[in-house]
């Protein structure tokens, strides 16, 4: 119920504005450990997906990095140009660059203290982080083939301006894959702006169950990382922002008073 309600209380976008950047910027600089390189809370595949077969080293962020794989292989990045919005410590995007080969994928986000961990924790020829906000993407019309937007969105202060960037840069025929979380009513609205964003909204598939059981999954992993590295007086907020087992966001997703889908829109192929 406390995730729903900070998400509804976080309707109004001065708030979102106000509130998110200060808490992405303290959490790169007070934690700027090579170890914590992603801040999503993960998928478990379906039944009747393939495992996917991992480095050792990737071994440790299996969850988190199989919701970017999830979300990656279903569009076909190979070879392509990509950009991720809100990419946070960077983990994502380092992944995909390495293991999927786009021709190159640029991770921006709004936090400048996430951008310098990501930049000097991860670098490989395709792959760029730069500081930009959502609303105002730093880049030219029509330069990528797919955007890519990972528990992101919820923190905007206009998704349709977001929205309406993502159009801007994408190519004609481009992609945008979306996964968030809202309560009822914030995902009856995000499907409003979904739907009004002259893109054509392809794919919708539910994956809270795979998210919950991912939360539960990496629950020990997550647990020993806080008890070892968060400062003692804030190991319990951490505990609660990781999405550990019992938090809030636990909770909420059980209950489904949050529910976590993913989108794929696609661009009019046809110039406008
Ligand atoms: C929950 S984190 C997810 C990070 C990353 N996608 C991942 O899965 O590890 C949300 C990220 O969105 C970023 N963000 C919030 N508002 C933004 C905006 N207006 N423009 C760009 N990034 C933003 C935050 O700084 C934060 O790094």
């Amino acid at each position: 119920m406390f995730a729903k309600l900070f998400l509804e209380l976080t309707e109004f976008a001065f708030f979102r504005r106000l509130v998110w950047r200060p808490v992405y910027e303290m959490l790169a600089r007070v934690l700027p450990l090579s170890e914590w390189q992603f801040m999503n809370y993960g998928y478990a595949p379906f039944p009747d997906e393939a495992p996917l077969e991992l480095e050792t080293a990737d071994e440790l962020h299996r969850y988190p990095l199989q919701l970017y794989h999830y979300l990656a292989s279903r569009t076909g990045v190979q070879g392509k140009d990509m950009l991720e919005v809100g990419s946070g410590r960077g983990g994502g995007a380092n992944y995909i660059a390495r293991a999927l080969r786009p021709a190159k994928i640029v991770g921006m986000d709004l936090a400048g203290n996430a951008v310098k961990f990501a930049r000097k924790t991860f670098q490989q020829p395709n792959l760029e982080y730069v500081q930009g906000n959502a609303e105002a993407l730093p880049f030219a019309d029509s330069s990528f083939d797919v955007v890519i937007n990972v528990e992101s969105c919820h923190a905007y202060g206009s998704v349709p301006n977001f929205l309406r960037e993502v159009w801007r840069v994408l190519r004609p025929g481009g992609i945008l894959v979306i996964a968030d979380m809202r309560g009822v009513p914030g995902l009856d609205l995000l499907r409003q702006q979904l739907q009004d964003s002259g893109m054509t909204l392809q794919e919708e598939t539910d994956i809270t169950q795979n998210v919950l059981a991912a939360i539960e999954a990496e629950d020990p992993i997550k647990k020993d990382r806080i008890r070892r590295l968060a400062p003692g007086w804030m190991k319990g907020a951490f505990e609660e922002f990781a999405g550990v087992k019992h938090s809030a966001v636990h909770r909420d997703l059980e209950s489904r008073d949050l529910i976590y889908y993913r989108w794929k829109l696609q661009k009019s192929a046809l110039p406008e």
